[in-house]
């Protein structure tokens, strides 16, 4: 309800009274006062006269009601653990495909290969739950479903070019500006649920030192709406689920790759995969033709982008790149 409130106010741009509020919406001109005042305590700035309400102002935040057609999906923290967490709890007591769970920021954030995910305000971090009627093999593509919908995104928003790491990271002008983490619970042959964690350097700063990684407002050289962004993207990965299993959507990944054609060096299960990047195969795993000629494919890992041609021993690759 609060969602509509706020819409109703936003789309009047004059005062609109509670008589009006309470016929359009339905509910009392009571209930309506005691939405306004829980509203004034998230932050809400609403300047009230006899003429009724007027939005003079909304606090910065990804509260549900600002996702008007969501709300009743999110789940929202001002600050957390992980998100990664509460999802996971959630999903495993029934939650349905499409809940969402925000925190402003976290305070174990984490990342891939068990790394820390610093969380501070400012960012976007999120998990999705998702419930594909896939094979456990094909998961993976949720990844790349996810990594495309935040690199077009940044694209639509800003036009900035931002490109595709593998397995799932998002960078722009080399320097990553989100990751993504996907947990899954699976049987053999069945998927329970895939949680997909996307964290967004969105409002943060990163330090000048920092040369692999950016946020997206260190790139503008402003603030962006966080709301925009959130609201896009998520209408980016839905309008993409229906393709999960289509070719269309290894195109695109294939489009937005920075990866696909540079050298890179792969730490995929414990070994290490110097070569090429040629393609990704249905599974997006990649492709690798190493320098003798073989393909080798990475399920899975750790890529760094190099320079330029190394020597196919690992130690020379590690010595002389530049990496990413
Ligand atoms: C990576 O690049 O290693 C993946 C980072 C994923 C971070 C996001 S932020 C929201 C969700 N909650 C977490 O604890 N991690 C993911």
């Amino acid at each position: 309800m609060k969602g509509q409130i706020l819409k109703a106010l936003r789309e009047c741009s004059d005062y609109l009274s509670g008589e009006k509020l309470s016929e359009q919406l339905g509910i009392s001109r009571v209930s309506i006062w005691k939405h306004i005042r829980s509203l004034k305590k998230d932050g809400y700035v609403i300047g009230a006269s006899p003429r009724g309400y007027r939005l003079v102002s909304s606090p910065d935040l990804l509260l549900p009601y600002e996702f008007p057609d969501l709300e009743q999906r999110i789940h929202y923290f001002p600050e957390i653990g992980s998100t990664m967490d509460a999802a996971r709890e959630l999903a495993r007591k029934g939650a349905g495909e499409g809940t969402i769970v925000i925190a402003e920021a976290q305070a174990h954030g984490r990342g891939r290969l068990s790394r820390e995910w610093l969380s501070p305000k400012g960012g976007i971090y999120f998990t999705l739950i998702l419930r594909p009627s896939i094979s456990p093999a094909y998961a993976p593509r949720i990844n790349l479903m996810a990594s495309v919908a935040v690199a077009a995104t940044i694209r639509k928003l800003f036009g900035l070019n931002a490109e595709l790491k593998w397995p799932n990271d998002v960078l722009i002008e080399g320097r990553k500006v989100c990751g993504i983490l996907a947990e899954m619970d699976a049987e053999m042959d069945v998927v329970n649920f895939v949680n997909v964690g996307i964290g967004i350097n969105a409002n943060t700063s990163v330090p000048q030192f920092e040369k692999t990684a950016t946020s997206l407002k260190d790139t503008l050289g402003r603030k962006i709406s966080r709301k925009e962004f959130l609201s896009v993207l998520l209408g980016e990965i839905e309008r993409r689920q229906a393709l999960l299993m289509e070719a269309d959507l290894l195109e695109e990944w294939k489009k937005l790759s920075g990866t696909l054609n540079k050298y890179v060096r792969i730490l995929s299960l414990g070994e290490v995969i110097v070569g090429r990047a040629i393609d990704i195969d249905t599974t997006g795993a990649l492709i690798i033709r190493k320098r003798n000629g073989s393909l080798k494919k990475a399920l899975a890992g750790d890529c760094i982008h190099l320079r330029e041609e190394t020597p196919d021993t690992d130690m020379g690759a590690v010595s002389r790149q530049h990496s990413v």
